[in-house]
């Protein structure tokens, strides 16, 4: 069997549209409620990819989980920040791919640049706070029964990570094009991977 981690492309599209999709229509997880296509998936991968990492880890073929980040906001000086998003197959839980995947990412956002980390977690969701938790986030703020889905009004915490050490006059993140295949960049996903290779 063998595993990896590798940049998101458009082949995963269809396999990322199959994990998401039940937490669009049969959850409150995401506040999405329509499950987007594999084409509006590769759409987004390839908008993500422009300046973010968008990460799939695989196994025997099979597309296990995916995490990616994303802007947080559009104002200048929140260039520094990120969202993050993580989902794994039913079938792959517990085996460390989240763990695999947010540490490769966080990883390579280092090597970008990128200082902090933030994602929006709709509760209840045990098991995303304590992957998030059990990788440095901490809670912030709750935002009180913000969304409506399902037929309920749902609270999202908002949770937030340091990706690296402050420093003083950071430069602009670099691009993405900038670190992929560098040997940091490899290392980044090794790094992530061994988690996986560890527990499964
Ligand atoms: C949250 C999610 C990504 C976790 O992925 P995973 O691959 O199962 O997590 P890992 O095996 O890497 O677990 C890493 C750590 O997270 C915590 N954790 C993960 N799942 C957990 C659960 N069900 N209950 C308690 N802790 C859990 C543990 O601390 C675990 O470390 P341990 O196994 O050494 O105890 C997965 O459950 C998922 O895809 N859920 C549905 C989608 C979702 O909610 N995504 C997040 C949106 S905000």
């Amino acid at each position: 069997m063998s595993a990896g981690i590798r940049l998101a492309g458009e082949r995963d599209a269809g396999a990322i549209a199959s994990i998401y999709a039940p937490y669009c229509e049969a959850s409150q997880v995401s506040f999405e409620t329509l499950a987007p296509s594999a084409e509006e998936i590769a759409r987004r991968i390839e908008s993500v990819t422009e300046r973010w990492p968008w990460l799939v880890l695989e196994d025997s073929e099979t597309v296990a989980g995916y995490a990616y980040a994303g802007r947080h906001r559009e104002r200048a000086a929140y260039g520094w920040a990120v969202d993050t998003a993580v989902y794994v197959s039913e079938a792959h839980r517990r085996r460390g791919v989240g763990r695999a995947l947010y540490t490769a990412l966080f990883a390579v956002l280092r090597q970008q640049g990128y200082f902090k980390a933030c994602a929006g977690i709709t509760m209840p969701n045990p098991a995303s706070v304590a992957l998030h938790e059990a990788l440095g986030f901490k809670v912030i703020g709750v935002y009180r029964r913000i969304g409506f889905k399902l037929g309920a009004w749902h609270d999202v915490a908002w949770y937030q990570a340091d990706v690296q050490p402050e420093a003083p006059n950071p430069p602009a993140p670099r691009p993405l094009n900038a670190v992929i295949d560098s040997p940091a960049w490899k290392e980044a996903i090794a790094r992530g991977l061994a988690h996986y290779v560890e527990q499964r």
